[in-house]
């Protein structure tokens, strides 16, 4: 019930643990410690041809953490009401989106590498693909 008063504002940028090293960088990531959820999936979206658009829906109940894991692509948010962008470029951070609000990622650069961790399976009941539908949901 309490995702439909998600806002832009609850999103966060989360900063990744970083181990530099002259070997080569390492990063990591612990459900529960450096993101607020359990982790039951991960996908990746990869080999976007220029100017494609993913993922322009909601989710009632998912949660997720996106990283760029490589090149660059944007993340346009919307609550219903305020829209914004964050833009993706490093591997060592992400950012948090809770349950309830619309996202596209958009802007894809060549080779670029979207990692989405996400609080739950895979249900296709939990999207909403109809914007006025998600604009209803957000003022039911
Ligand atoms: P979808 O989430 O609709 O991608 P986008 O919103 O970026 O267009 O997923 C595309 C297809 O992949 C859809 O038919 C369902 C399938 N899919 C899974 O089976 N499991 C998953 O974890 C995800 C994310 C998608």
């Amino acid at each position: 019930m309490m995702n439909m008063y998600t806002q832009i504002s609850d999103i966060k940028t989360i900063n990744l643990p970083k181990f530099e090293d002259i070997r080569g960088n390492l990063s990591f990531i612990e459900e529960e410690k450096h993101i607020p959820f359990k982790i039951e999936r991960t996908y990746w979206i990869y080999d976007v041809p220029g100017g494609q658009v993913r993922g322009g829906h909601a989710f009632k109940n998912q949660q997720e953490l996106i990283v760029a894991l490589s090149g660059s692509f944007d993340v346009v948010v919307d609550d219903g009401k305020v829209k914004q962008t964050f833009s993706l470029n490093r591997s060592y951070y992400g950012l948090y989106i809770p349950a309830g609000l619309w996202r596209q990622m958009q802007n894809f650069s060549t080779n670029s590498l979207a990692m989405v961790l996400s609080s739950t399976h895979y249900a296709e009941n939990d999207y909403i693909h109809d914007y006025s539908e998600f604009l209803k949901f957000k003022n039911a």
